[in-house]
């Protein structure tokens, strides 16, 4: 198959292309070397560098079967002045590219999407059954009350697993983005009869991750720290769960999501991309320290208001609809992730 893959220099549409060359497909490689993500520098031969929001894209996407379009502002963002970027970036760029694809008569794409589109998950409580939480309070968070409560009891509640129809709940200007790329894809398939599979990554990690910035997520950043030769800093209790899922079962998914988006029905299909294997961030940093022969984490008792405190996926429509199940379980990858190269460029 002829692929276009965009944010294909990034962190993982790098391991994407291999896979996909791996698998005999031909990969048109394009990326706009976004300066805040790549920083300023030399650009490796081999990619389009066009940017999504203005360049022409009628002519790249000639011939194309599949469009892998992983391209984005990613991240938390800094603070409201990023909504902007986010907005351009992947809410315009996306809708471009999609217009595009329609003069060109593509009706295949792969989008890279997230479990932010989640927000806070879903909770059971054992009076009120499945219930969002309850959005947590300032006050609760600086006396060390991490745990959410029921928005409707106002007592105990268990996360658990969610699935694919579960609410979107978008808390930041990154997860706004990724519930319009999702909004705007499901209306492309409507107007082309088209064919989209969303695949929402969980905490993806693993070689190539890029060095710690604002926009880096927490696995880049307690690597950065133990190169730096620091303990990793955890912030909350270290309990909040999550499910770290390593970058080539990611790009795996993503090329089995490539060669099977074609018979998926017309519209817009979601898969939960993750390991279905559980940890905390308190676990995580330590099995990293100890792999590196570094420092203990610090428990640091601090906290970010916009965080959610557990998400955890299921991964079962992935492994029935795709045939997805990752390989890489956690311990095995995270203590690799101490002796990973970091992305330089
Ligand atoms: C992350 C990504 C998000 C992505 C999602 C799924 C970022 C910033 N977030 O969300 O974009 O879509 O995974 O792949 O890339 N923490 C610490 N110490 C730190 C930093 C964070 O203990 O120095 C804790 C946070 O309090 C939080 C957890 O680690 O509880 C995860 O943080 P983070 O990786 O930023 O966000 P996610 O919500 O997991």
């Amino acid at each position: 198959m002829r692929i276009l893959l965009t944010g294909a220099a990034g962190f993982i549409g790098t391991h994407i292309g291999e896979v996909a060359r791996e698998r005999g497909h031909e990969v048109v490689q394009l990326d706009m070397f976004l300066e805040k993500a790549h920083g300023p520098g030399p650009r490796p031969d081999g990619f389009a560098r066009l940017d999504l929001r203005s360049d022409p894209l009628d002519e790249i996407l000639q011939g194309v079967d599949v469009v892998c379009h992983q391209a984005a502002m990613v991240g938390n963002g800094v603070d409201a002045q990023d909504l902007p970027d986010y907005a351009e970036h992947n809410d315009a760029g996306t809708a471009r590219l999609l217009a595009a694809m329609a003069r060109a008569g593509v009706k295949d794409l792969v989008l890279a999407s997230s479990m932010v589109v989640y927000g806070d998950g879903r909770y059971l409580c054992p009076q009120d059954g499945d219930v969002p939480p309850a959005v947590r309070r300032d006050e609760d968070l600086a006396a060390g009350r991490y745990d959410p409560r029921c928005p409707v009891c106002g007592g105990q509640i268990t996360w658990r697993r969610i699935g694919e129809d579960t609410p979107f709940l978008p808390r930041t200007s990154y997860a706004a983005s990724k519930v319009a790329q999702e909004h705007y894809a499901a209306a492309w398939c409507t107007l082309e009869e088209a064919r989209t599979i969303a695949l929402r990554y969980h905490n993806v990690y693993g070689p190539g991750m890029p060095a710690d910035t604002p926009y880096a997520g927490v696995a880049a950043i307690f690597r950065s720290a133990i190169a730096r030769g620091e303990a990793p800093r955890v912030f909350e209790d270290g309990q909040q769960v999550r499910d770290f899922v390593h970058v080539r079962d990611v790009a795996r998914a993503n090329v089995l999501a490539i060669e099977q988006v074609a018979e998926h029905p017309v519209g817009l299909t979601a898969y939960n991309v993750a390991s279905g294997r559980t940890f905390t961030i308190g676990q995580m940093a330590a099995t990293l320290s100890a792999a590196a022969g570094g420092s203990e984490p610090v428990l640091t008792g601090d906290y970010r208001r916009f965080d959610v405190r557990h998400v955890v996926a299921s991964p079962e429509a992935a492994r029935t609809g795709l045939g997805f199940e990752a390989e890489i379980g956690p311990e095995e990858g995270l203590a690799a992730l101490a002796t990973d190269p970091l992305r330089t460029r």
